[in-house]
């Protein structure tokens, strides 16, 4: 293990900021972890440190003057299986997407929805992910997450990680307590698709798909992806940038009577849930650029650097935003990705 000093994480987070770590390092195993941890008090001198997985929901406003330890936990192993399931986990530190395909290629079930999501297994349960109609929490069995204060492994089922939309326990209560080493998932044998997303049935229909498999979903999804998402290989992102925002159902009425095009959905509880991408666009920020700094022009909702935009740059576009958007609509955007 080794601590380095004064490093770029430019190729550590998907929005290519060119931000510096006082210092860095990556971990493997718990183990070293553990060590780590410990060193940084002795050693480093530090107590400020963060655990960074895929970067791709970081926005870096400047450098970080702590400690970055990248998460490297890998590992992919069948648990346990049913008649209906398979439990599988992952280390937390896998490539989600390469989840996804080793699922789709072993007949696993369940999250071929969730297929080209940028980031690691570490962050889905995290904040939740979703994508056309699914979520983390339809599959999740449980996680193991490293006690920062008690220096053990702690499991946690679905109950206890308190997943929402976006959001889990980790973000707010737990909130930097614990370190999520594996996650294992209960995948479906026989799969129950859904194409309850109108783009995904669109877009069956177009691949001319006869008989549906979590494959073609999952070819489904990266087209949409594909399509309509910025690729942070080539312009840096950190995908939907804001959450879609609730409101109450009385006053999406009022909206509608106001702007009879709002997009908004049903959620459980009676209130509606608006298409943030939908209220940015009409405040014209759609395909805005200054600088390096831009609005996505084919996703409104997705902020991106062109090269070489600060963090900084990216933030106060995104302030700007989020002004307009509550003087037109009177609504309140929260943004989804973690700023640092
Ligand atoms: N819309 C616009 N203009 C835009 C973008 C969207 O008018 O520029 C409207 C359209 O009416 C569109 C609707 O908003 O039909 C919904 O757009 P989209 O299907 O692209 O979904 P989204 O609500 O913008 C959410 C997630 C995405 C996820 C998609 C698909 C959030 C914050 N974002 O986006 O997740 O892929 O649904 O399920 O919930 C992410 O979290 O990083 C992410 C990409």
């Amino acid at each position: 293990m080794d601590i380095q000093a004064n490093i770029s994480l430019k190729k550590f987070n998907t929005f290519g900021i060119d931000a510096h770590a006082r210092y860095f390092s990556r971990f493997k195993t718990v183990e070293e972890l553990h060590d780590l941890l410990d060193l940084r008090k002795s050693i480093v001198d530090l107590s400020s440190f963060s655990v960074l997985g895929g970067g791709s929901n970081i926005l870096f406003t400047k450098n970080y003057d702590g400690l970055i330890l990248k998460n490297e936990l890998k590992g992919i192993k069948k648990i346990k299986e049913d008649e209906h399931h398979v439990y599988v986990q992952a280390g937390a530190g896998e490539n989600w997407h390469q989840f996804v395909l080793y699922c789709i290629e072993n007949n696993l079930a369940g999250i071929e929805n969730l297929s080209l999501i940028p980031g690691n297994v570490g962050a889905s349960p995290m904040q939740n992910i979703g994508a056309y109609g699914v979520e983390i929490k339809d599959v999740f069995a449980y996680l193991e997450a490293y006690s920062i204060k008690e220096k053990v492994l702690h499991t946690f089922s679905l109950n206890d990680c308190e997943l929402g939309y976006r959001d889990s326990i980790f973000k707010r209560k737990y909130k930097n307590e614990f370190i999520i080493t594996s996650v294992t998932y209960r995948l479906n044998k026989q799969p129950h698709f859904n194409v309850s997303y109108g783009a995904i049935k669109d877009e069956l229909e177009k691949m001319k798909v006869k008989e549906l498999s979590i494959k073609s979903i999952s070819q489904a999804v990266i087209n949409i992806r594909s399509s309509k998402l910025p690729d942070p290989a080539k312009i840096g992102n950190a995908g939907s940038f804001f959450k879609n925002p609730t409101v109450s159902r009385s006053f999406f009425e009022t909206l509608k009577n106001k702007f009879p095009g709002i997009v908004g959905y049903d959620v459980h509880n009676g209130d509606i849930k608006l298409a943030a991408g939908w209220l940015i666009e009409q405040c014209g920020w759609k395909g805005f650029r200054k600088g390096d700094a831009g609005c996505y022009d084919k996703q409104a909702l997705v902020l991106v650097n062109y090269g070489t935009a600060t963090g900084d740059e990216i933030y106060n576009l995104s302030e700007d935003i989020l002004q307009s958007v509550k003087e037109k609509f009177g609504v309140k955007l929260e943004r989804e990705v973690n700023i640092f």
